[in-house]
This record gives C-alpha cells, structure tokens and sequence, in this order.
C-alpha cells in the first residue's frame, strides 16, 4: 500500500477533529508526537516483526557460481586478485560443484581456460576442448546441476578479443557469428543447459538460436549478457581467465557506461532475436539498469553479473578489517534483488549459500 501525502495530510486533520473537542478554560494542546497517525518504526520493533515485513528475500537457489576450469592437470590456483577463487582442473572442478551442489547451490557459469590459444580461438569449440571437458565431468558428476556455458572468445583468442578481427584489428561482428553458433553447439553437445553468449555482439543470440535448433538443441536456453559494459570491473576476470586483450580495449562492443536508455534497446533486440534469460553486467554500478530492465520485461528471468572487480573490492576491504565481509555481502546481493534481478552470478555464492544456512 502506498500513503500519498493528500491521504497523509487528510487522515491527520480528521485526527486532529476528533481529539480537539472543545479546549476548557486553560487548557494546552498536547504535544505534536502523540498527534502521529502514521509511526512506520512500530513494523522494525523486533525481529519479528521486520521479517514479516521483509519485501526481499536472498535464497541459495537465487546463486549462479563461476567456475573457472583449466588444462593444467590436477590444478587448484587461488586467483591472487580474487582470493578464494580458483582455476580447476576437470576433475577438480567438479568435486568443486559436488561441494556446491550440498550447500543449495543449482547452477554453475563455467569458464575455459585453453593451454593452446589461437587467432580463430579454434580451442573454444573442439570437440575436447577444455569447457567442453568440464561441462561432461560436471555432468557426470552432478547430473542435476544446471550447467551454464559462457560463450565468448576472449579467453580463446592469442590476441584476447572477443571475435575474429578484421584488417583494422576490430572484431569482425558477422564472422564472429558463425564462430559463435559453433561454440554454442559444441557447448550444448557437451551437455551444457543454458548458452550465454558474452561478446555484445550484435545479432549473436539470433545467430546462436539458429544454430542450436538445426543442430537438434531446441530445448537448450539462451541466457543473453545483454546489457555488457565496458567496465574496468572486470580487471581480476582477466586475470583469472587470461583473456586480457593484447591491444586496445573492447569499446567497440561492450556498451558506454553512461548509457541506459541503450540498455532497453539491446535488451529488446535480444528477445526479439530468443534469449530466455537478460542480464545486467556489472552489477553494483549498474542497479538503475537492473531496475528499468526488470520493468522493461517483466516476465523475462533477470540476472545480474556481481562481477570480479566487485568480489575484488570486498575482499579486499575484508581482508584489511575496513568492512565485514558477512554483512556487506548479503547486502549487497540483497540490493541486487531488490533492485530487480532474479538470479545473480556471484563469486561469493559458496559462501554466501554458508551464511544463509546459518
Ligand atoms: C567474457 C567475459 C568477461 C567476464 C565474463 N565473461 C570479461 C570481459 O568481458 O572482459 C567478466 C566477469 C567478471 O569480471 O567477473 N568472456
């Protein structure tokens, strides 16, 4: 229910009717407190209370967890820019997920970080390739988990970007397309549920749906990076997934961060072209996109990216006694609800699914 400020003002005066009566001879109005129609902290007054009220609720299953998967065998790298993140090997990986899938956790992102790179990042859709790899161990290992597969060259390419390039060194948007519907349908192959493409490049969930209902995957989901910015929050990603360009940036692609209203029209374009899933990228700069996309498709799942520059900058707060890592967490990825999102891909998920047990 909302109280507009006529209702407010209007109730009160009736109030005010009602007690005033006429004053004897002498006598003092009480004071303005008493006078308080409307006292909202009477619904904060104990624990109960406020959890009754509560108009957001952060459960587990609203965690998407990133895995990172490497080709070194038997591998565990903590991320230095991100402590508490690593790069697995397969099987590690999904003894990883295993873990994950006790706390309440039912999906992974899963990333691959190819020993071989090339200029046709050819690594991203073999048919051994390394997130290929992961996503069958994954499933074999933890058959109800839904596997997301990150789809995007970056981390593929020797030069680092998210397509193949043209001979100015910018990504060839159509060429990258039929690399893109090929990563897709090796990634489905391999068993993967949901596709999300990541390259912001423009007609890629199209191309990819296509792809993916010619090749028998009709029933396997698009879960679209559709509002991607150009973020320096992205900085430990890149560490962790080796997919820091070589040269330049990727402005081309990757949208200006001084724009929302761009937000709606790539959104739009998405479903039209059949993404079952949008997101929002990063997320905690980003909460007014979240929020204008939310109202823009009401019915369409909303994810929000709580990226690694932002994991980065939690922990490390944490680390130096500044914040309490615990708190600030779940409010953060409470805000992000709030803010509109349905899911959210997070590298506190582990942890979180930990204190939200407790
Ligand atoms: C691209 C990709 C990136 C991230 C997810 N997918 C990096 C980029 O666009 O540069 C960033 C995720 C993060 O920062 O946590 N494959």
């Amino acid at each position: 229910m909302t109280i507009d400020e006529h209702d407010f003002a209007s109730a009160m005066a009736a109030r005010q009717a009602a007690q005033d009566g006429p004053l004897a001879d002498g006598e003092e109005r009480s004071g303005s407190a008493s006078a308080l129609l409307q006292r909202p902290r009477r619904l904060r007054r104990t624990h109960g209370l406020r959890a009754l009220v509560r108009e957001t609720r952060l459960a587990t299953d609203d965690l998407v967890l990133p895995v990172f998967v490497t080709e070194e065998p038997d591998a565990a790298h903590e991320v230095p820019s991100m402590p508490g993140v690593f790069q697995f090997s397969p099987d590690r990986a999904a003894v990883f997920v295993e873990e994950a899938s006790s706390l309440g956790l039912r999906a992974v992102l899963v990333f691959g970080l190819p020993a071989v790179k090339d200029a046709r990042g050819s690594e991203a859709f073999a048919l051994d390739g390394i997130a290929q790899k992961a996503i069958r161990v994954i499933r074999e290992r933890v058959p109800d988990m839904v596997i997301i597969a990150d789809a995007c060259m970056c981390e593929y390419t020797d030069h680092g970007h998210c397509g193949i390039l043209d001979e100015h060194l910018d990504v060839d948007n159509d060429h990258t397309l039929e690399t893109l519907a090929r990563i897709a349908v090796s990634q489905a192959d391999a068993g993967a549920d949901v596709i999300a493409p990541s390259g912001m490049i423009d007609g890629m969930v199209g191309a990819i749906r296509a792809a993916l209902d010619r090749h028998g995957h009709a029933g396997v989901s698009i879960l679209s990076y559709s509002t991607k910015y150009a973020s320096a929050f992205y900085g430990p990603f890149r560490d962790a997934a080796k997919g820091a360009p070589a040269f330049g940036d990727r402005r081309t692609h990757q949208m200006d961060p001084a724009n929302a209203r761009e937000a709606l029209r790539e959104n739009a374009l998405d479903v039209a072209e059949g993404a079952d899933m949008l997101m929002v990228k990063p997320a905690l700069a980003y909460l007014d996109v979240v929020r204008q996309t939310r109202d823009q498709f009401p019915a369409v799942p909303l994810v929000a990216y709580n990226v690694s520059g932002e994991y980065a900058m939690v922990k490390a707060a944490a680390a130096a006694g500044w914040l309490d890592e615990r708190s600030i967490v779940l409010e953060l990825l409470t805000g992000m609800k709030r803010a509109g999102a349905d899911l959210i891909i997070t590298y506190h998920a582990v942890q979180a699914a930990r204190w939200l047990r407790a």
